[in-house]
């Protein structure tokens, strides 16, 4: 077997707490409890071998990194290692001292997440008051002459607000924004009824973006991820299953994507029991859908399976409970016509928020609300 291409992404999932509660959260259900976190020690071993099997950068997320207290040594771990290091962050718990220990380790670049313009509405769609730290963060990283991102998860309940949206990220000086339309996994999927946009909305939106594209003129970089529920076209999700990145999960569980985990039968491997370079290389679970051998039809003789993947793995899962299916994101899909129902306009409930662990009780509850 030819060894594929090594990876050159790392997302760290330093731990699952968090002190918010958005109801597009894309963890999965059963967060992972604290006390079966790696320590700061396996998450140094973690990037020294993803930097010698040629890992380039990492992200470390969350839920929240700041919940974190040896998130300064688990970052220096990380440049050590001589991977860029980006910290994604809501914000919370990022004061001047905070920040000026990760600097001092080495940090490159800090992500922001922002849920809405509005500071009212920003915290309750968070389910807590961090606007206002989101605010002083931002200026901090600015003053501490670190690159800003600003992520915002779009959804029914702030689409509207974009143009708004890009004048703060403005205002507070990102360099980099990121649009992300929302995607359905973990808890956001029970929430999808309540999350789902209209078409109105979504193009509505893109239009903004491309005023704010031509308005800006490339000073601050616009991403745009692109809501594939509508497009007919599948994301090439993670750039291919085992193509580009890796996720380790806050108790050392090795996947190639964040979803991952929901794939039945995929015997995730543990970076703290196995060599990194024998996950990514040799491991079933990376080699399941590697390439395009797996395709069914129609992707098997599709013109696009090098440039989409067949779209996303999890999403085929999720919605035909068979994860080696053709994306329902495409419009070639035999299940295409199911995804489309559910972005029929109706009176969507309200989105519940994040709770730590209750998914059946969720699961009883969105059931009642869509019957
Ligand atoms: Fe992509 Fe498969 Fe659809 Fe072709 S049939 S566009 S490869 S998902
Ligand atoms: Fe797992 Fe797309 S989220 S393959």
């Amino acid at each position: 077997m030819t060894a594929p291409a090594p990876p050159w992404a790392l997302l760290a999932e330093l731990t699952h707490a968090c002190p918010l509660h958005c109801s597009y959260c894309s963890n999965p259900l059963e967060l992972t409890r604290r006390s079966r976190e790696l320590t700061a020690g396996q998450w140094a071993a973690v990037f020294r071998q993803a930097a010698e099997l040629g890992v380039l950068h990492t992200h470390l997320s969350g839920g929240e990194p700041l919940l974190r207290r040896d998130l300064e040594q688990i970052a220096r771990a990380a440049v050590e290692a001589g991977l860029y290091t980006q910290l994604v962050t809501s914000g919370v718990g990022l004061s001047a001292g905070r920040l000026d220990a990760l600097v001092d380790a080495g940090l490159h670049s800090v992500q922001l997440s922002v849920q809405h313009a509005d500071p009212g509405r920003s915290d309750q769609l968070a389910g807590h008051p961090a606007f206002d730290a989101k605010r002083q963060a931002a200026a901090l990283v600015k003053e501490r002459g670190l690159p800003l991102g600003v992520n915002v998860v779009l959804h029914r309940h702030n689409l509207d607000a974009l143009d708004a949206l890009m004048e703060l990220a403005v205002a507070w000086r990102a360099d980099r924004v990121e649009l992300a339309n929302t995607q359905f996994y973990g808890w956001g999927l029970l929430n999808r009824a309540a999350l789902m946009p209209s078409r109105e909305q979504l193009a509505a939106a893109g239009e903004q973006v491309k005023a704010w594209r031509e308005r800006l003129g490339g000073a601050v970089e616009i991403t745009w991820v692109v809501p594939d529920y509508f497009s007919g076209a599948p994301k090439p999700c993670m750039g291919g299953w085992g193509a580009v990145s890796l996720t380790v999960t806050p108790d050392g569980t090795t996947l190639p994507c964040p979803a991952a985990a929901t794939v039945p039968g995929l015997h995730a491997p543990n970076a703290a029991e196995r060599p990194l370079r024998w996950i990514w290389e040799e491991s079933p679970a990376f080699n399941a859908y590697r390439g395009t051998d797996w395709m069914p039809d129609p992707c098997r003789g599709c013109e696009r399976r090098t440039e989409d993947f067949g779209g996303c793995r999890c999403q085929a899962f999720a919605l035909t409970g068979d994860a080696s299916r053709t994306d329902p994101a495409c419009s070639l899909s035999p299940d295409h016509a199911a995804l489309i129902a559910l972005t029929r306009p109706g009176t969507p409930p309200m989105p519940v928020p994040r709770r730590p662990t209750t998914p059946d009780r969720l699961q009883e509850r969105t059931d009642r609300r869509t019957r």
